[in-house]
């Protein structure tokens, strides 16, 4: 298994480059990483913005440690992005994405990604409006991917969340969301697929299940977020819990499927109020039964 950390379990922890590589690299033992946009807000004003990215990349470089792609994380979830209801926060939704695509490209990294966006509890019962703000974020979207490409990036990612008032939510919206991107956007656009959301059956009932989702949409999975879950809830609990994601599971699947590039990012998210010393050491537990399974 190709295994990699998305940062998240480190947010208003161990802050800056040199601490942050530190904890990725010696104490945890991993080179892999996705960079979280909860250390680096994208609307921070880019001049006092990106001096502070740049120092996670440069230390992260001399660290030997790769950023693979930025990603959006709690703060950016918060929003309603590209299917916000009026065509001002729909607006504003575009601006946030490209702000990270810039800070992104300012850090030498050539891929980030967010889900894509929320709809308002009206909107996602009215089947035209939904369409009607559907097409419109496409054309939205499409216009970012040709900014991604003159940044230098090479991949946009989307995120598919266990929410029928999202999008996309089920496999099916996820290929449909990709086949209408991927046939004009400048530069590729990948999924970003996470186990605890594909495997929620509140939502997905009997298509709970990773092979569905590679059956139906697989040729477009670029990576996966992985986390602990019992299904019931979108927990991000770390492989030191029981629950439906054993790290047995990952590595069957991840063998069958003959997976090669397509990065398992541990996406860990701890109560603020856990101590930094017990986040630590279920990191590194976590790490060695993912490293003991594959
Ligand atoms: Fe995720
Ligand atoms: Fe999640």
């Amino acid at each position: 298994m190709k295994l990699g950390l998305n940062l998240s379990f480190a947010i208003k922890r161990w802050l800056g480059g040199d601490a942050m590589a530190h904890i990725v690299k010696n104490e945890i033992g991993c080179d892999i990483v996705q960079f979280t946009w909860d250390l680096v807000d994208p609307w921070w004003p880019a001049e006092q913005r990106d001096p502070i990215a740049r120092e996670y990349a440069a230390a992260f470089r001399r660290a030997g440690i790769t950023i693979e792609s930025t990603f959006g994380g709690l703060a950016s979830y918060t929003y309603n992005h590209f299917l916000a209801p009026t065509p001002e926060l729909r607006a504003l939704g575009k601006e946030h994405l490209k702000r990270a695509i810039d800070m992104t490209s300012e850090m030498g990294v050539r891929a980030a990604g967010m889900p894509f966006g929320s709809f308002s509890a009206a909107d996602a019962l009215d089947p035209v409006r939904r369409e009607t703000i559907y097409k419109d974020a496409i054309g939205a979207y499409l216009d970012l991917t040709h900014h991604a490409k003159a940044r230098g990036l090479d991949t946009l990612y989307i995120e598919p969340v266990p929410l029928a008032t999202e999008f996309p939510s089920s496999a099916p919206d996820a290929l449909r969301l990709m086949k209408d991107l991927n046939a004009h956007s400048a530069i590729p656009v990948r999924l970003m697929v996470d186990w605890g959301h594909a495997l929620f059956t509140p939502l997905f009932g009997d298509k709970a299940d990773m092979d569905y989702w590679m059956e139906i949409c697989g040729d477009y999975i670029g990576a996966f977020h992985i986390q602990q879950s019992d299904g019931l809830l979108d927990r991000h609990w770390n492989f030191t819990r029981d629950g439906v994601i054993t790290p047995d599971r990952l590595a069957e699947f991840w063998r069958r499927h003959r997976l090669s590039s397509q990065t398992y990012f541990m996406e860990i998210i701890y109560p603020f109020e856990e101590t930094d010393e017990h986040v630590l050491a279920d990191m590194k537990a976590a790490v060695a039964l993912l490293r003991q399974a594959a």
